[in-house]
C-alpha cells in the first residue's frame, strides 16, 4: 500500500511556484497577488482562508484578506466583487463558500471576472473545464488529478466511482476522470445520496473518490483488494484535544488501507493539494 502524500506533494508544488516567483521578481516585476473574501466568522472557513493566505506568503505571493460582516447585503458584496474585478494589482481572488443564507452564491460567483476566478467556479471556467479547454480547474479536483499524476496512478480503462455530486468536487472530478487525458480515460460512475446499493458499485471500483462528508462512511467490505482510494472528506469531529476537534475523512482508513494499492490520508492527503493548486491557478492568472 502506497500513501498518496498530499503534504509532501503540495510542498514540492509550492517549491516550484516559489522558484517561478523568484524569476518574476528578479526581473523587477511585482509578484502575483491573490485576494480572499470571507463573509462572517465561521471557524472552519476562517481556518481554510487563513491557510490560503499563509501559503501565499510562503511562495512569495502578495495576499489580501478581505473580512466582511455576516450582515453584509448581497448588493454590497456585489460591489466588492466589482471592485476586485477592476483592481489591476489583484491577479486572482476567491470568495470563500459557504456564504450566508441571505446571499445568492450563484449570483456572486457569476459576477466574478472569469479571468480572475482562480477557484474555477464561474460557469465559463467550469464549461471550459468540461470541454477540456485551458482554464482554471477548481482547486480540489485539480489537486486530486495532480496527486494521481505525480504518483503515476494508472486510471486508463479503469472503473472510477465518485461519491458525491457537489459542484466543486464530485461533479468536476467525475468529468476530469472521464476525459481523454492522463489521469483520465476512466469509466466513471457518479454516485450520490439517491444512489441505490452503493456498495455494489464501490466493490467493483478500481478507483474510489469519496467527497461525501460522512465520517468513516467507506468500510473495508465496500472496497475491493488493490483499489485506489482518494478521500476528500474533511469533517470536524469533537474530541478531547486542545483544539476540541479532529478532522475525519469519509474512509475508515484503519481497515480500508490494508486492502488498497494507493490511499490518501486525512489529514495530509487532498487537503494540502487544494491550496497548492489555488496558488498554481493564481500564477496562471498572473501570467494571463
Ligand atoms: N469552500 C470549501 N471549499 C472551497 C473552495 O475551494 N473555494 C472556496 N471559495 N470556498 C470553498
Amino acid at each position: 500500500m502506497i500513501i498518496l502524500d498530499g503534504k509532501k506533494t503540495s510542498n514540492d508544488i509550492k517549491a516550484e511556484i516559489a522558484e517561478s516567483v523568484k524569476e518574476i521578481t528578479a526581473n523587477g516585476s511585482r509578484p502575483p497577488h491573490l485576494a480572499a473574501v470571507i463573509v462572517g466568522d465561521d471557524g472552519a472557513s476562517l481556518t481554510y482562508v487563513g491557510s490560503k493566505v499563509r501559503a501565499c506568503k510562503r511562495v512569495g505571493f502578495e495576499s489580501t484578506l478581505i473580512k466582511l460582516s455576516e450582515s453584509i447585503s448581497e448588493n454590497e458584496l456585489l460591489e466588492k466583487v466589482k471592485e476586485l474585478n477592476s483592481d489591476e494589482n489583484i491577479d486572482g481572488y476567491i470568495v470563500q463558500l459557504p456564504l450566508p443564507k441571505h446571499i445568492d452564491s450563484q449570483k456572486i460567483l457569476m459576477a466574478v471576472d472569469a479571468d480572475k476566478d482562480v477557484d474555477g467556479f464561474h460557469p465559463t471556467n467550469f464549461g471550459k473545464m468540461a470541454l477540456s479547454l485551458p482554464t482554471f480547474i477548481s482547486a480540489t479536483p485539480f489537486g486530486i488529478i495532480e496527486l494521481l499524476k505525480r504518483y503515476n496512478v494508472d486510471s486508463s480503462g479503469k472503473h472510477t466511482v465518485v461519491i458525491g455530486r457537489s459542484d466543486i468536487v464530485g461533479r468536476p472530478v467525475s468529468i476530469l476522470m472521464s476525459q481523454k487525458s492522463s489521469p483520465g480515460n476512466s469509466t466513471v460512475t457518479l454516485a450520490h445520496s439517491r444512489t441505490k446499493n452503493i456498495e455494489e458499485l464501490t466493490k467493483q471500483a478500481d478507483i474510489i473518490i469519496s467527497a461525501l462528508g460522512v465520517p468513516n462512511f467507506l468500510k473495508a467490505e465496500m472496497v475491493k483488494e488493490g483499489a485506489v482510494i482518494v478521500d476528500v472528506g474533511i469533517t470536524r469531529v469533537a474530541d478531547n484535544s486542545q483544539k476540541g476537534y479532529k478532522i475525519v475523512g469519509d474512509v475508515d482508513y484503519e481497515n480500508v488501507s490494508p486492502k488498497c494499492s494507493y490511499i490518501t490520508p486525512v489529514p495530509g492527503g487532498v487537503g494540502p493539494m487544494t491550496i497548492a493548486m489555488l496558488l498554481k491557478n493564481t500564477l496562471l492568472a498572473y501570467k494571463g
